[in-house]
């Protein structure tokens, strides 16, 4: 039976999220999804859809007509691109420096691909030559990648990677969902053929939309295995030569002729989730993206040294590090899950745990979109320092905020 004092209306605690994404929404963001929705058609839905389009051509720095939403988190977006470019029994390799490439491997291989992988400790990033000596042993398909490695904070260069993916007649898929907007990524100039992300990190958004851009060539690989639904194929729609593609919900081509000008319909559009996304690429445009760039290396940089200056050892390779997030080793004899459980009861501020072989070694301290901002990092350097000096690790008090200062200048 329902009862009015159990199911009151939502109402969150006000919570500072410095973990790893997701992070607190840009107001902004939030508003304009409290906007009332429109129909699927109305002029001012399909218009939104095509400034969707192009703002997002700008955050994924392309001139990718095929610039589009896909409808669910982050990992919709990897799924859909994955499921419609590999047909089963294809050759995809996938270098793994962390969990979300053993999530590229875990999708893939669901795809029905043979799958082949080379893998770094994590901490570690590849070499160019690495990735270019297994794409001559293995000649595959696809090349699937991640850029910014949430789970250990580490940043793929890729600047070099489409070039030698494209002499090798290879495609390239990229998961840029954390590092987009944090750092660097120029799809056209780094020849990559297919991006996704999502918006809970650095866009400033919350989890439910995955914003991707596909190459002419990617789009030409995927419409090969176009095949229209049944109930509303029309004379003209002809058939792809290639196998059905193993999701209909995934199915580029048939998303593609939704986003497109025949407005083929498919889904129905998660309107709520357009607005937030396109408010989230308008924000960042407005800002520039050089200068949100900058903000995230500027905030990132404030908070790796204020934690180096309270006596603690950054995880990994940090020549590669994302600027977004860091790695803080936990130092010996501290309880790691008792000092989040404090920052997050007693200051109210959330950071991250890990995963896999780093789970209970490291925390990750986040410094994104919204919350990459001056009085972000010194609250969250200010209480870690409190709860670490009650659990007995020896610091210099105010060293981590003074470090901080000095990198504001
Ligand atoms: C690099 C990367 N890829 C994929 C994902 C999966 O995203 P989602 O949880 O939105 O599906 C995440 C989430 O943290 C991520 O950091």
């Amino acid at each position: 039976m329902f009862d009015s004092k159990k199911h009151d209306q939502i109402n969150p605690p006000a919570r500072l999220l410095m973990g790893p994404g997701p992070i607190n929404a840009d107001p902004r963001v939030l508003r304009a999804m409290s906007a009332q929705l429109v129909g699927q058609y109305d002029p001012a839905m399909t218009a939104y859809m095509n400034e969707t389009m192009s703002l997002y051509r700008d955050i994924f720095v392309t001139q990718n007509r095929w610039t589009l939403l896909i409808d669910g988190t982050s990992r919709a977006a990897i799924e859909a691109c994955l499921v419609s470019a590999i047909t089963p029994g294809d050759k995809v390799l996938i270098p793994v420096f962390g969990r979300f490439g053993h999530l590229l491997k875990e999708i893939a291989e669901r795809c029905g691909a043979d799958v082949y992988v080379i893998e770094k400790a994590w901490g570690e990033v590849f070499t160019p030559n690495e990735i270019e000596i297994a794409i001559k042993s293995i000649k595959p398909t696809l090349l699937a990648l991640v850029q910014g490695d949430t789970s250990t904070t580490m940043l793929q260069p890729l600047e070099e990677i489409g070039k030698i993916c494209h002499d090798h007649g290879v495609l390239l898929y990229c998961d840029a969902t954390a590092s987009i907007v944090g750092n660097t990524l120029l799809t056209d100039d780094w020849q990559i053929d297919a991006v996704s992300c999502g918006l809970q990190k650095c866009l400033g958004g919350p989890s439910g939309s995955g914003p991707i851009t596909l190459s002419e060539k990617f789009v030409e690989h995927v419409r090969k295995r176009h095949h229209v639904e049944s109930g509303i194929k029309a004379s003209h729609h002809i058939e792809g030569s290639g196998d059905r593609i193993r999701s209909n919900y995934f199915d580029l081509p048939m998303i593609l002729d939704y986003w497109g000008e025949e407005r083929l319909n498919h889904h129905t559009e998660a309107t709520t989730m357009l607005y937030g996304a396109r408010e989230c690429a308008r924000i960042v445009l407005q800002e520039g993206l050089d200068n949100c760039i900058a903000r995230h290396e500027l905030h990132g940089q404030a908070m790796y040294k204020g934690l180096a200056a309270m006596n603690l050892e950054l995880f990994g390779d940090l020549n590669h590090k994302m600027s977004n997030v860091v790695g803080v080793v936990i130092p010996p004899g501290v309880d790691g899950e008792a000092i989040r459980k404090q920052m997050l009861l007693d200051f109210c501020i959330e950071i991250g745990t890990s995963f896999g072989p780093l789970a209970g070694k490291i925390w990750r301290i986040g410094t994104m979109g919204y919350n990459a901002r001056k009085d972000t990092v010194l609250t969250t350097l200010a209480a870690l320092e409190n709860c670490l000096r009650i659990s007995g690790h020896q610091l210099t008090p105010g060293a981590g905020i003074d470090a901080a200062l000095v990198v504001y200048g």
